[in-house]
């Protein structure tokens, strides 16, 4: 396999998180796997410890949100899932996709690259181009345990690529160290848990707004039950989409909608 920008390796990324946060937890890099959400879905069920992070180089059915297919080229991205300590409030669940968000927004920024958020949790470059996603699932067997599944297309040329997607690569015209990256994102990762531990959702939510993408702006978002527009008023403090619309506020729960600019921008 021709990994660009060198191959995934779990001694690297222990050495990287142990350089950011003093000492991470076990490390597994995959040559291939289904998906890594599943595997750290099995590995808690097998009494994980927290912090448990599984990348590998291919995924056979990556996932993603809504039931869609994450395209998974061998080599080149990182597709990476981590067991999270325990949320024991559960009035935070419906955050967590955003609060994954932030944390993966804040590492990418960290080195370097630009980035923005459309809501609840995709990564966006500045043409609005789709750079990564998150997928959270809950940990089974571990009761308040979450899968936090990361997507970030790395090294991807333009035909490695779905149509609208981009890639680090691509928007820099240089290669990315994929250990690296995975250290700054599970270690902002952590982080991110600790403040919603300690200080609930409000200060993390205003870190998502400064990512946002179309705050402001008129939007139309899509569901099952129809399409509504409106302009972007924000998230509420249980990360539900807020939107203007001329009959009043709406709010819109992840997982329900999706959203796109009126303008047919992005
Ligand atoms: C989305 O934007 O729809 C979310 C994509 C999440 C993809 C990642 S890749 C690592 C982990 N394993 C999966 O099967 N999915 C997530």
């Amino acid at each position: 396999m021709a990994a660009v920008g060198g191959q995934l390796d779990a001694k690297g990324i222990e050495a990287a998180l142990t350089g950011l946060i003093g000492q991470g937890g076990p490390v597994q890099v995959r040559q291939e796997v289904g998906s890594t959400n599943d595997l750290v879905r099995e590995l808690a069920l097998s009494g994980a410890p927290d912090w448990t992070l599984v990348a590998a180089e291919r995924q056979t059915v990556g996932r993603g949100r809504r039931g869609r297919d994450w395209a998974s080229p061998a080599g080149l991205n990182l597709y990476a899932s981590v067991l999270t300590a325990e949320v024991g409030d559960h009035q935070l669940v419906p955050c967590l996709p955003l609060v994954a968000a932030v944390a993966v927004a804040e590492a990418l920024s960290a080195m370097g690259a630009k980035v923005a958020l459309k809501w609840p949790n995709d990564l966006l470059a500045p043409d609005f181009s789709k750079l990564g996603g998150i997928l959270v699932e809950s940990g089974a067997g571990s009761p308040g345990r979450w899968v936090v599944g990361v997507g970030v297309n790395v090294n991807a040329s333009p035909d490695d690529l779905p149509a609208g997607a981009t890639s680090l690569r691509i928007q820099s015209g240089a290669p990315w160290d994929r250990n690296q990256l995975a250290a700054r994102v599970i270690a902002s990762l952590r982080t991110a848990w600790e403040t919603l531990a300690r200080e609930g959702f409000a200060p993390i939510q205003k870190g998502w707004l400064d990512y946002a993408c179309w705050l402001g702006h008129q939007i139309v978002v899509t569901g099952d039950a129809g399409h509504w527009n409106g302009r972007m008023a924000g998230i509420d403090p249980w990360g539900r989409l807020r939107v203007a619309t001329p009959e009043g506020e709406r709010r819109f729960s992840a997982g329900d909608v999706s959203l796109r600019p009126a303008d047919g921008v992005g």
